[in-house]
């Protein structure tokens, strides 16, 4: 088959190397790709959002099979507008997308179908959000409603902070039209977990549970970034809650996006924070987290590309998905100033890190030329070891990390606790 990969991150290196292992995709192709994901895949100068280049270049080569991955494409309609020219695809329609790009549509569906999440309101207009804030009692959040990359959440401390998060999105439009309309909510609290599941629309199959660290610096300091690491399985994440979770989460919102004709086919993510009332949902993304994927995938035993096209043809329940019994530990590392400013195009030496047995190193922001790579994004790479227990993980995680090199590479120590 032909198969073109969407993205250009860590996240889609771990996929492009899992489904290049089946002999099915014999032309892999990923769009944009990047140094590392070059070594699977060719790697065509066609952005993530630019739908048009990615149907027109889906046409010209006869593409059979499409994999969408990051959060912009699939909200911009890639996978419609790929499925209208004959093209299958593993990623959800720009209505079932939603779910991720307009945090209203995701808070107004789990009100409707009552599915716990913290409490909220939904404001348009700047002064009655101020207002609002003005008689709450704080800690508060503040979210923009739409696609952020990752910034438009605001957990603020105190009566200014949120003052200014409300300015920023409403009126310095910070976020563009993503903020227009905000969510201001309860504050919860407790360990957050991430599940990924697969899920055809008729069966939900969670992965491996997984615990990113969305802050800069070590002891969860810091400002939020895209994700400084993972541990997989989350430790907090029991099987009494993960049976909770299914009933009380995950099924009803397959159930619920069916009922609204929005039928989820894809990755569904959960961000899920266990509060002492239960499990409650933070947060959709309608696909991988990154880097959670580059922590879960390296568990799964299953082939991926078949689980792919089950979940696209609707036969997933006919499939039995294994995990290794092991745990994983991902790191990454990023150019120094992320998730501020930063400088690229530093050679990276990786000296004997994927020598070490267990240690993957996927390319998250990096470019080849010939043999070298060179440093091209904020967050460069996510290295990830496996091992029987997250101790073990951990310490080879670190191990091979110690062992790169990179003008201002910078990493947390702390992955995992
Ligand atoms: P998000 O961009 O939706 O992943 O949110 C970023 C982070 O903000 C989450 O991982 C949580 O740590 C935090 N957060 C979001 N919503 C809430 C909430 N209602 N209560 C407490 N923390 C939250
Ligand atoms: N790591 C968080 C995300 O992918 O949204």
């Amino acid at each position: 088959m032909n198969v073109i990969l969407i993205g250009g991150g860590g996240r889609e290196h771990a996929i492009a190397k899992y489904i290049s292992k089946n002999p099915k995709v014999e032309n892999l192709y990923a769009l944009p790709g990047n140094g590392g994901i070059s070594k699977f895949a060719e790697c065509v100068k066609i952005s993530a959002e630019d739908i048009d280049g990615i149907v027109k270049f889906a046409k010209d080569n006869a593409i059979d099979f499409a994999i969408v991955a990051p959060d912009d494409p699939l909200a911009l309609g890639a996978v419609d507008r790929l499925e209208e020219i004959g093209v299958k695809c593993f990623g959800p329609s720009q209505k079932a997308a939603e779910i991720e790009s307009s945090k209203i549509f995701a808070k107004e569906l789990m009100t409707k179908y009552n599915i716990p999440t913290a409490k909220y309101k939904i404001f348009s207009k700047i002064d009655e959000a101020l207002s609002y804030i003005a008689v709450s009692d704080c800690p508060i959040v503040i979210k923009a409603d739409g696609l952020a990359k990752g910034k438009g959440v605001t957990v603020a401390e105190n009566f200014k902070q949120a003052r200014e998060a409300v300015m920023s999105c409403m009126k310095d439009k910070t976020f563009g039209k993503s903020g227009e309309r905000i969510l201001i909510e309860e504050c919860l609290s407790g360990p957050e977990v991430t599940v990924l599941a697969f899920t055809d629309g008729k069966t939900l199959i969670p992965m491996v549970s997984s615990m990113d660290h969305k802050r800069a610096y070590d002891g969860n300091k810091g400002p939020n970034t895209g994700g400084m690491g993972v541990a997989a399985p989350n430790f907090y994440y029991t099987d009494a809650i993960a049976d909770e979770c299914m009933k009380k989460i995950f099924l009803p919102t397959v159930n619920a996006l069916n009922s609204e004709g929005r039928t989820f086919k894809g990755c569904l993510y959960f961000g899920l924070m266990l509060t002492k009332d239960g499990p409650k949902v933070i947060e959709y993304n309608c696909r991988f987290g990154d880097p959670e994927a580059e922590a879960v995938l390296p568990l799964l035993e299953s082939d991926l590309f078949e689980i792919m096209l089950a979940v696209r043809e609707e036969r997933l329940a006919d499939l039995e998905i294994k995990f290794k019994n092991a745990a994983s530990c991902c790191v990454v590392v990023a150019s120094s100033g992320y998730p501020a400013s930063y400088l690229t195009g530093y050679e990276i030496n990786f000296g004997d890190a994927e020598k070490i047995p267990g240690v993957e190193v996927f390319h998250a922001g990096t470019k080849r030329e010939g043999e070298k790579f060179f440093t091209s994004g904020g967050r460069v790479l996510a290295v990830t070891a496996v091992a029987e227990d997250f101790a073990q993980a951990r310490e080879k995680a670190y191990e091979a990390v110690k062992l790169i090199n990179f003008e201002g590479a910078r990493y947390r120590t702390d992955i995992g606790g």
